[in-house]
């Protein structure tokens, strides 16, 4: 088939930019005419059918009723398998050299889980032990009190609780504070690889395209301090068999760790309370001063 822009012969492109020109609010403006542009300029390039069109359409439509309230988000998983989520972030997040680098959000994040202490157990089911401490600073290398770390991770089954209604409220997630050093301390399990839910659209899309869905471990963390700009960030099992090959290109290398194996009888342990063999983790954050 001869690949004619019928676009511009029917005016449709034109005409539709057009539409949206007495658009009061100048930034939906462009967003809008520019989005027609190049939803015309890929309808034209491929030569669009109306069968692909519709198959689409249906897809869109099976990706918006999977969705809800709680911690299904099918769009969010959408645009991270597109890398779309990952190229968002790095144009809103051009970071200097010193602050800590952001990645994707993802769709399991709970608002309002428990308030922390300083090192309390966030695992309400037995695992494989972790301790992950270090300081929130400025970029100055200050640290910050007073900040507060929103945490997450899944359990060693591979789901987030919420998403797995068998695990207890809060279970693997919570928010902690630092304290007056600008100091924090997190005890968990270590965290393991899994997919992202390929029960739905999403699923499908990867399994056409033969491609895996699974994420390298990580546990996930929004961080605020007063003044500062908020970091979405996690931390990477750095040996784990995907940190290559991320679902959803999540991975940066200065966001690998490295899980130590401390023994049980550790100066750590017996400062945590920590009675059996775990692994350590020690990680500053860094946030960028808000404008
Ligand atoms: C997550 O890490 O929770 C996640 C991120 C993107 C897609 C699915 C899950
Ligand atoms: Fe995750």
């Amino acid at each position: 088939m001869k690949n004619i822009d019928l676009s511009a012969e029917h005016d449709i492109t034109a005409r539709a930019i057009k539409s949206f020109a007495q658009t009061p609010n100048e930034r939906l403006r462009f967003l809008l005419q520019k989005l027609v542009t190049h939803l015309h300029s890929f309808a034209s390039e491929v030569q669009l059918s109306e069968a692909e069109w519709f198959q689409a359409i249906q897809f869109l439509t099976a990706t918006g009723q999977i969705c809800d309230d709680v911690v299904r988000q099918e769009f969010i998983l959408l645009s991270d398998v597109l890398g779309l989520s990952m190229l968002v972030d790095a144009i809103e997040h051009r970071t200097s050299g010193e602050a800590t680098q952001s990645t994707v959000f993802g769709p399991f994040y709970i608002a309002g889980m428990p308030d922390r202490e300083y090192g309390e157990n966030m695992a309400l089911e037995p695992g494989s032990p972790s301790l992950i401490t270090g300081y929130v600073r400025d970029e100055s290398g200050k640290p910050l009190a007073g900040a507060m770390l929103d945490v997450w991770q899944t359990a060693e089954n591979g789901q987030y609780s919420g998403q797995d209604t068998a695990q207890p409220h809060g279970n693997l997630r919570g928010r902690y504070h630092t304290d007056e050093q600008g100091r924090y301390a997190i005890r968990s399990i270590v965290p393991v690889s899994y997919p992202i839910p390929t029960d739905g659209p999403v699923g499908s899309l990867l399994d056409a395209c033969l491609r895996h869905p699974w994420r390298p471990a990580h546990l996930h963390f929004m961080i605020d301090a007063p003044g500062h700009r908020r970091l979405v960030t996690h931390l990477f099992n750095d040996d784990d068999p995907y940190i290559e090959s991320d679902a959803v290109f999540g991975v940066k290398d200065s966001l690998l760790v490295t899980y130590e194996p401390r023994p049980a009888g550790h100066s750590l342990a017996e400062q945590f309370g920590i009675d059996e063999d775990f692994r350590a983790v020690s990680f500053d954050f860094v946030l960028e001063r808000s404008a």
